[in-house]
């Protein structure tokens, strides 16, 4: 099969690695001649555990091209992927189509024969139609279709959710895009993958009601942490305790800063917007939409509360930036209101993270950016772990301890318990713990 992958971002880079290494053609296509120059030297533009190493074997078989020319890249393929950003658009949030219209109209333009056009990009409900509007107005070839088939992939763990995925939702209207959608995925069916074909306003709908979900499930256990705070229970033990339950399940109910990334935030504010014009109420999302963003806001002022009410004049060590583990991405990071309300509030910060440094320092004020985790301590009146890296988590307490000047720590992930962090001489707050 041959297939073309417009759009070498996150989604569009994974699927375009992940679709060679099954055996199929692929021609990644991206308007960035940088990025298409970088990729063609082996160089990623995202931090992807496992990701180079893939593109470059698959380069090797000859499986695998970029390039920055879209008519010469889709031509032969049965299948063009749409994989470029929908941002949040400004002003009202809602997904932000522009990049997706323009690439579908020039591959109605450069199209010679007909293909299956599947948007892979997450897309509000009603986009599909749109394409298939946009198809019939440029006369793309007779026989083109439009499918959707959203990607639930993990940033830091991409790859991985790409070649085992819990299903995979096919969104189509004609039976040969299903056809041509079920050959692209046969590989997948070997291992049992579920396939779940429905229509395409359905696929696109699902993709925001996972994620949507997903949102529900974390504001509900960071609220019940809050709760666990105040009448002194335990929310891990809370979080276990409902989690084997089958019919809750026990992911997504780590309690934190509040979710961030380029996914959830973004995703759950495009169902409200779809809900709101389609004129029907969305109660619980608008609500964890709104818990959400508190959430992140008051972190500031736990790092307050366990200085003894204020920060003003002390010196923060933070450790970790990024939205989450193994990846470089800033996006909303819960990182980016803590570190401001405390540099706000008067305090000086000093930051370590293994990965996002470099992206952080274009979104956060001008902070201080250690060279590895022990050199935040030293020093610090408090150190906040944001992010619950590896590394993180095997630190030595009694060294650090020994280096800082206040002794405080703020688990903001729970990597750490009460007693190891005591033991080490220092004052411990987690989330939704016993003091
Ligand atoms: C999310 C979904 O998990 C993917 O299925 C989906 O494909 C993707 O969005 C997308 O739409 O592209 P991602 O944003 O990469 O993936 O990261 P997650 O692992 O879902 O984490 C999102 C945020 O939730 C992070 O800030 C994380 O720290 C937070 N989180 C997650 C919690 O606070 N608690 C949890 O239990 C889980």
């Amino acid at each position: 099969m041959r297939i073309a992958m417009i759009g070498t971002g996150y989604v569009g880079l994974v699927s375009g690695a992940c679709f060679a290494d099954f055996g199929h053609d692929v021609v990644c296509i991206d308007k960035d001649g940088s990025k298409i120059d970088a990729l063609k030297a082996g160089r990623m533009p995202i931090w992807e555990p496992g990701l180079e190493a893939l593109v470059k074997a698959n380069v090797e078989r000859g499986r695998l091209e970029f390039t920055t020319d879209l008519k010469a890249g889709i031509q032969g393929a049965e299948a063009v992927f749409i994989a470029v950003g929908t941002p949040a658009r400004r002003g009202d949030g809602h997904a932000d189509l522009t990049f997706v219209f323009a690439a579908v109209r020039e591959v109605a333009q450069a199209l010679e024969a007909p293909v299956v056009i599947v948007t892979k990009s997450t897309v509000p409900v009603g986009t599909g139609d749109k394409i298939a509007e946009i198809l019939a107005e440029e006369k793309a070839p007779k026989g083109t279709s439009v499918a959707s088939n959203p990607e639930f992939l993990r940033e830091g763990a991409a790859i991985a959710d790409f070649k085992h995925p819990d299903r995979i939702v096919v969104g189509a209207e004609d039976e040969h895009a299903r056809d041509v959608l079920r050959e692209i995925y046969r590989p997948l069916f070997l291992n049992k993958a579920p396939i779940l074909f429905t229509g395409r306003r359905t696929a696109e709908l699902t993709k925001y009601a996972a994620n949507a979900f997903l949102a529900v499930k974390i504001s509900f256990i960071n609220e019940i942490a809050d709760l666990c705070e105040a009448v002194g229970a335990d929310v891990q033990e809370v979080a276990r305790g409902i989690g084997l339950d089958n019919r809750i399940g026990p992911k997504f109910l780590h309690p934190g800063p509040g979710y961030g990334g380029s996914c959830f935030p973004k995703d759950t504010l495009a169902l409200l917007r779809t809900a709101e014009e389609a004129g029907v109420l969305q109660r619980i999302v608008s609500t964890v939409v709104d818990v959400n963003d508190k959430r992140k806001a008051s972190m500031a002022g736990r790092v307050a509360d366990a200085l003894g009410g204020s920060v003003a004049g002390k010196r923060i060590g933070v450790l970790g930036l990024a939205f989450k583990p193994n990846t470089d991405d800033m996006r909303d990071a819960p990182s980016i209101p803590l570190v401001q309300a405390l540099i706000d509030q008067g305090a000086s910060v000093i930051a370590y993270d293994p990965a996002a440094m470099e992206q952080a320092e274009r979104v956060l004020p001008p902070i201080e950016y250690a060279a590895r985790a022990q050199q935040v301590a030293e020093g610090a009146d408090a150190l906040v772990i944001v992010t619950e890296w590896e590394e993180f988590r095997g630190l030595d307490l009694d060294r650090i301890a020994k280096t800082m000047r206040g002794r405080v720590l703020v688990d903001l992930r729970n990597v750490y318990e009460r007693d190891e962090a005591e033991r080490a001489g220092m004052t411990y707050f987690a989330i939704g713990r016993p003091a």
